[in-house]
């Protein structure tokens, strides 16, 4: 049987947001003829992803909070917005916020792709968050480490987290 894509290929990993793999994987086929123009395609929807106050689209009427995420994990995403909406993830409303943003995911990129339609090509507008080029000014190829990516290196490597070092509860697990 056919296994809805995508939240279905990846059973409760909480990895990437299940609304962003569609689009990416369409990119790769509407934009197969030109590597530069995909790119572009899924550098502007990543990016965007991050800065987008979801969910927008709200049919439901629930007046749900509009949070933006800076992350394109889906337990980062759903996490965060449940911590500031104060739901739990059984709710309706959390099953509305993941709805509306895959609506408004779809949106953007059937405006994106429409735009593509258009010009004949596609530039990205949006950027990733400032401090990553700062980051991968060193650490891209000048500074070991070296690594790579373009999410906000400060959602992981920030001081906000918690450390489960310092916690009283956790301490003796570690
Ligand atoms: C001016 C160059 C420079 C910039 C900019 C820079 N780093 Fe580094 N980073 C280094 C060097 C050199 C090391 C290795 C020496 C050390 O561990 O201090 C390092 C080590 C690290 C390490 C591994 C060691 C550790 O401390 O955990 C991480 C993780 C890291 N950097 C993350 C970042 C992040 C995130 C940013 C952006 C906020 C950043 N770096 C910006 C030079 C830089
Ligand atoms: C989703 C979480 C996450 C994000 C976002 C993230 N990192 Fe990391 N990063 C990690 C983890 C986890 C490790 C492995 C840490 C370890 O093993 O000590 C790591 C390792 C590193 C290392 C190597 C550290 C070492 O000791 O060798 C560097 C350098 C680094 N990250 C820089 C960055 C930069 C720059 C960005 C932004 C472009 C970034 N990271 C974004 C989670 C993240």
């Amino acid at each position: 049987m056919f296994r809805p894509f995508s939240s279905g290929v990846r059973p409760g990993w909480a990895s990437i947001c299940g609304a962003l793999v569609p689009p990416l994987a369409l990119f790769g086929v509407v934009a197969a003829h030109d590597n530069a123009i995909m790119n572009q395609l899924s550098d502007e929807l990543m990016a965007w992803y991050q800065k987008f106050p979801f969910p927008e689209y709200q049919p439901g009427g629930m007046n749900l909070p509009q949070v933006s995420i800076d992350s394109s994990l889906c337990h980062v995403s759903v996490t965060k917005w449940m911590k500031e909406a104060g739901v739990a993830r059984g709710s309706d409303e959390r099953k509305h916020r993941c709805g509306g943003l895959t609506a408004d995911t779809v949106m953007k990129s059937v405006q994106m792709l429409n735009e593509m339609a258009d010009k004949g090509t596609f530039e990205a507008t949006t950027k990733a968050a400032p401090i990553v080029a700062t980051c991968m000014g060193c650490h891209s190829t000048a500074v070991e480490p070296l690594t790579h990516g373009k999410e906000n290196c400060m959602s992981c490597h920030g001081s906000k987290l918690i450390n489960l070092e310092d916690c009283q509860t956790h301490g003796h697990l570690l």
